[in-house]
Order: structure tokens, then C-alpha cells, then sequence
């Protein structure tokens, strides 16, 4: 017999997490008490780090591994199924490093966010912090989004900056902003899943956001 716990949990959304590798934005979310029950973490990698996290915490775990499909279409066509099996409201690309077709990603339209560590539109792809240091910018940081056919690209859901110190070198630049991915990631999901995320094109509303309008400088003001 089902207890209420048992009973309440089965009630809440699902979600369904894809990694491939660390997994500490996976760790995040389950770390993080939302109220969404996390069906499974499936990774494309048999050895990525972050499966061992989720099995710490009794999270289900599967393993679509590309390199057993002939092509991007069967693999996609592969993980769709697996993901289909938990029927997820919700899935979150949480260092999940595959490119996904169109096919793929028009299913899951609306249901399927990533986080990417820069402040996108700028610097999509690998090697963001390099990049970010190469050209110089005074702010970095990491973006959830809505995924669309674009890599790297879709509604913005939330960002989150840092400023960028004279000393920085990739590792600092990326371990601060890491810390801001374990921050947004979470607040993300519990924005969907309270139903409270709207998109029109690109654009998407927080409904009932409290915003004290504030203001971002790449430097401090002086009067
Ligand atoms: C994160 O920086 C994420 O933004 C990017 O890949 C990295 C994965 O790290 N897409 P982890 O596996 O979540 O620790």
C-alpha cells in the first residue's frame, strides 16, 4: 500500500536528467528540494562520473550510449524511447554533450531546457571561458534556456553574470560561474514546473516575478 509521502510524490511533475559526464548540475538539481520527482539520469557516456552521484542518491539511471547507433537520427530515435518510458513533464540537459537533431528537439518542444556556461547569445559551444578571456569581456556568466534546432540557442529563462577579475584564468573564471549554474539550474526547473515560465518566439515571461529593476555595471559607478 502506498504511503501519502509515496502518493504525494507520484503526483508531483517528473523530470528526466541527461548528463555525460561530472554531473554537478544533475547533483544540484536533486540537491536542491524541488518539488518534482526525478525520474531517471540518463547519460550517452557509460562512465560519466555524475551516474555514480545519481545512484548515491536512489535516482534511476540508463545509458543510451551513441557509439551503438549508426547515425545521429538512431541514436536520437533511441534516447526519445528510453525518455518517452518515464513520461518526464520536464527534461534537463545537464551537461548533456551531444548535438540533438531537429526531429528530436521539435518532440520535446517546450519541455527540454539546457544550461550552458556563458551569457548567450555570446560565446556558443565549447570553450567558453576561453573564449570569454580571449576577448576581453568584464562579464561572463551561464544562461538556461529552452532548446530549438540552434545549438546554443532558444528562450532564455534565466542568466546569471559574474564579473571577470584581471587574474583570472580559465579554471577561476569557470569555478565561478559554475557556482551560478548550481544556482539558476534549480531556480529554473522550479519556475517550470510551477507552471509559471511563458514563451511567445523568443521571449519568455516569469510570471509573477518580483524585480527591483536592478542594473549591472562592468565596473563600479563613482559619483
Ligand atoms: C557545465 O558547465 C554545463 O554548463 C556545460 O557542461 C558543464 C557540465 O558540468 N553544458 P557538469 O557535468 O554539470 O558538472
Amino acid at each position: 500500500m502506498c504511503s501519502y509521502i509515496q502518493i504525494i510524490i507520484n503526483l508531483m511533475k517528473s523530470v528526466v536528467i541527461l548528463i555525460s559526464g561530472r554531473g554537478s548540475n544533475m547533483q544540484a538539481l536533486l540537491e536542491a528540494s524541488l518539488p518534482v520527482r526525478v525520474a531517471a539520469v540518463i547519460s550517452n557516456n557509460p562512465d560519466a562520473a555524475g551516474l555514480e552521484i545519481a545512484k548515491t542518491h536512489n535516482i534511476e539511471t540508463s545509458i543510451v550510449d551513441h557509439r551503438k547507433y549508426l547515425d545521429r537520427e538512431s541514436f536520437d530515435l533511441a534516447l526519445a524511447k528510453k525518455i518517452d518510458s518515464y513520461q518526464p513533464s520536464l527534461i534537463a540537459l545537464a551537461g548533456f554533450m551531444r548535438v540533438l537533431g531537429d526531429n528530436f528537439v521539435n518532440k520535446y518542444k517546450g519541455k527540454l531546457i539546457n544550461i550552458h556556461p556563458s551569457l548567450l547569445p555570446a560565446f556558443p559551444g565549447l570553450g567558453t571561458h576561453k573564449q570569454a578571456l580571449k576577448e576581453g569581456v568584464k562579464i561572463h556568466g551561464c544562461t538556461v534556456h529552452f532548446v530549438t534546432s540552434e545549438v546554443d540557442h532558444g528562450p532564455i529563462i534565466i542568466q546569471a553574470a559574474v564579473r571577470v577579475l584581471p587574474d583570472d584564468t580559465n579554471e577561476t573564471l569557470a569555478a565561478r560561474v559554475l557556482l551560478q549554474e548550481h544556482r539558476i539550474f534549480p531556480e529554473a526547473v522550479h519556475l517550470f514546473v510551477e507552471g509559471r515560465l511563458n514563451f511567445s518566439g523568443n521571449n519568455v515571461e516569469v510570471c509573477n516575478e518580483i524585480s527591483d529593476n536592478s542594473v549591472l555595471y562592468s565596473s563600479e559607478l563613482h559619483e
